[in-house]
């Protein structure tokens, strides 16, 4: 049966670059596609930046741009990551659109038109300043239970008590420092407490789709309950807060003026739009895809912090605005990089475009991601050795090696063409089945256990490949018998047999390097589909070279840090150069280059390097200075530079730093003394864990002249916490 799939990832937050993250649910969702199109299905696939909200609008505001400039401008650069990275979406749209704008409006009628739509007058902190009404997360104050200061308006991140913006004490708006005020102000609700609601909710996340498929992973399927109550109808699900005062960028509210959606509600809406306006480029009929009593398969693959917006508030919106529901969520865990979160603030360990930039081959980011992934709601972590042994042992080790090996034998002795010798059916049923189980485990989104078994079966073929010792028959081939010459073709050519079908299998992960396969080895028309598999191949191309191993040292440059994050030499005009443009260091080369400054007399370099260029006592006011007391310090194992040092600054914890001193100190010595520290650096992701600031330290810029790092220490009074400057 020919199915036909509508296909979504998450919107991401159009007020950033895409972080591994992303392209992890990407390349996830982009995997199953593939697959589900080899095997003859209809699959529209698209994407959409989520332009709306208050962050964007303030970021936007503090540079000084219009929202649609800031999210155009990320909207730009989101090309290079995807075809970076070998994600072909159908289309990318943004819910800032017309199309957009239409939906939401619609269904928000059609939601009033059920009778679910209430208004209710709530009271809440405004910033008499800025002029808006504050959400939680942009005002702070101190903890009512422990008075910890500075405390989020939801949640004490010291005691981790829970509580309303209200029971702060003394609060102020992040935003201007304001006192907030309590404000009255009417907002629209969506009844998810109405009892149909609840009623169609128990029904949906319980269902299966057109295949007998579960709507929702077991856990999901828990969680909803959870939120959603037993079986005994008690309504536990509160009502919905869709609307925002101005000022918001966000989709008006029909007939109610200076009230927005929230973002939240057009967000979703936005899958519709961006597939909306596909269809009107490609001449598609949108409505009858999405017809409700049609047969497409709407289907959203989402990280499993937006459960709750996806199997509760959208699902029911589309029904009760008489649309179509979704069919399946897919819901990912998240990817931590060397077993450290990374958080949607701080950024992440591994930078997409850096990976790109350093020419690293993307679809061994593939590879190792389908390796890790499986069907369940399971974070997954980056391991760096885990990538090298992966990729090489298994991905150029077991596969491309297949065809290396036993290819040069075909072109040189039999002119490219392949024979076999006897009974080919068992091999060719063996293929066939084999790809069948892994069609459907693609299917099945159970990445990780297809990659095992393809791997398995490679390893038979290298098997019966070494076992045969085809290099002895080749030695002196030209002169030997027909038997012996057709053995050693029957050899190499059920090598590569098993090499194309492994290739089939592997085409949803590796598609460009499958293509080459496909085309440049085998001669054929079009890139594989699952039908393939069982395809006897019967002449092959001269082999040319298919994937490079991964070279080690490439992985320490993923995760090297600009250098202004380990210490080396830095004035502390550098470090505000560096600080100020830390995505311009972060994707450039990191050293800095001696004589690049403006302030030198005559050939004259202090320390080996001009003085950077003058900065204003504002600039220099950005970096915060600390005093920091070492209270534990480690050599790094693996790291032939790294000490990694335990930091306290006076803030009631500790601080994880990496410092390239290793080469100087004694871990021990350094255990009780007094440095400094730039403590509002941004922490970065290392491969040993997150470093959280940086010590400083004088260098000499030549490392001949002077191969010393001299880590600074205050005199006698100082102590931890006080600010230098
Ligand atoms: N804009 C909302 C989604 C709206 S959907 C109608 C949003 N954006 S996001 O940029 O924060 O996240 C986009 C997707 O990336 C989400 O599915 C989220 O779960 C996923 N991830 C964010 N961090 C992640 C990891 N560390 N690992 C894997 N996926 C992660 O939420
Ligand atoms: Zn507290």
């Amino acid at each position: 049966m020919s199915r036909t799939l509508f296909v979504t990832t998450a919107l991401p937050y159009a007020n950033g670059s895409f972080h591994i993250g992303h392209i992890m649910e990407y390349i996830q969702a982009d995997i199953w596609v593939r697959s589900m199109r080899m095997a003859g299905h209809t699959v529209h696939f698209v994407g959409a930046d989520d332009a709306h909200g208050a962050p964007i609008m303030l970021k936007a505001e503090s540079e000084n741009i219009t929202p649609q400039a800031l999210v155009a401008r990320y909207a730009d650069e989101r090309p290079k990551y995807l075809n970076g990275f070998n994600i072909r979406f159908d289309h990318w749209h943004s819910t800032d659109s017309a199309e957009n704008v239409a939906l939401s409006q619609d269904i928000y009628r059609a939601l009033r038109e059920a009778g679910l739509i209430d208004t209710r007058t709530i009271e809440q902190f405004y910033d008499p300043v800025k002029g808006m009404f504050l959400a939680d997360r942009y005002i702070k104050g101190e903890c009512p239970k422990c008075h910890a200061k500075d405390q989020y308006g939801d949640s004490c991140e010291v005691c981790g008590a829970v509580y309303a913006p209200t029971d702060l004490i003394n609060p102020y708006s992040t935003l201007t420092n304001a006192t907030p005020v309590l404000k009255q102000s009417e907002h629209f609700f969506f009844k998810l407490s109405d009892p149909r609601c609840v009623a169609f909710l128990q029904d949906w996340t319980t269902g299966s789709n057109a295949v007998g498929a579960k709507r929702l992973q077991s856990e999901v399927l828990a969680k909803t309950r959870e939120w959603l109550g037993g079986e005994d109808g008690e309504a536990k699900l509160g009502d919905w807060d869709i609307s925002r005062d101005a000022p918001y960028f966000g989709i008006e509210i029909p007939d109610a003026p200076g009230k927005y959606f929230y973002v939240w509600l057009d967000a979703p809406v936005g899958y519709l739009a961006s597939l909306k306006a596909y269809c009107q480029l490609k001449g598609l009929d949108f409505d009858a895809l999405l017809d409700p009593a049609g047969a497409t398969e709407q289907v959203h693959f989402i990280g499993k912090d937006i459960i709750y917006f996806h199997a509760l508030f959208w699902p029911a919106m589309l029904k009760f605005a008489g649309r179509k529901t979704p069919d399946a969520l897919n819901v990912h865990g998240f990817i931590t990089v060397s077993g450290e979160k990374m958080s949607k603030s701080r950024g992440t360990g591994i930078s997409p475009l850096r990976y790109l930039d350093l020419g690293m081959n993307p679809e061994w980011m593939r590879y190792y991601i389908a390796a890790k992934l499986n069907a369940r709601v399971e974070d997954l972590d980056f391991n760096p050795d885990d990538f090298i042994a992966r990729v090489n042992s298994d991905l150029v080790g077991k596969y491309v090696n297949i065809a290396s090996r036993a290819a040069n034998f075909v072109t040189k002795h039999f002119d490219g063409k392949l024979a076999f010798v006897g009974d080919t059916d068992a091999m060719v049923q063996e293929q066939t089945a084999l790809a069948d189980s892994i069609r459907a485990g693609f299917e099945a989104r159970e990445f990780g256990r297809v990659i095992r078994d393809i791997m398995a079966y490679a390893d038979r073929i290298n098997q019966a490949f070494d076992a045969a010792q085809p290099w002895l028959l080749a030695k002196g081939i030209e002169g030997a018998d027909d038997a012996t010459r057709a053995k050693l073709q029957d050899i190499c050519s059920r090598a590569l047999a098993g090499f194309k079908a492994v290739s089939v299998m592997l085409t949803p992960v590796l598609p460009a390097l499958t293509d080459r396969v496909a085309q440049e080895l085998f001669g054929a028309e079009q890139p594989f589909v699952w039908a393939d598999s069982g395809q006897l191949p019967q002449a092959i191309a001269p082999f040319k070279h298919l994937m490079q191993r991964v070279d080690p040292k490439m992985l320490d440059d993923l995760f090297e840090p600009p250098a202004g994050a380990v210490v080396a030499g830095a004035t502390a005009a550098a470090v505000a150069a560096k600080a100020a443009k830390p995505a311009q260091a972060a994707t450039s080369s990191p050293a800095a280059t001696p004589g690049d400054g403006t302030v030198t007399a005559d050939g004259v370099l202090p320390g080996g390097e001009a003085i950077a260029p003058i900065i204003t006592i504002d600039d220099f006011a950005k970096i915060d200075l600390r005093i920091a007391k070492i209270v534990d310090c480690v050599a790094v194992e693996g790291s032939k530079k790294l000490l990694q040092l335990t930091l306290d600054v006076g803030e009631g914890r500790h601080r994880n730093v990496f410092s390239g001193i290793k080469s100087m100190y004694e871990p021990q010595d350094l255990i009780g003394k007094l440095t400094v520290m730039v403590a509002n650096l941004a922490p970065r992701t290392m491969k040993f864990g997150v470093s959280e600031g940086m010590v400083l330290a004088a260098s000499h810029a030549d490392g001949k002249a002077d191969p010393g790092i001299y880590v600074l220490e205050p005199f006698t009074g100082a102590k931890p916490g006080m600010r230098v400057g």
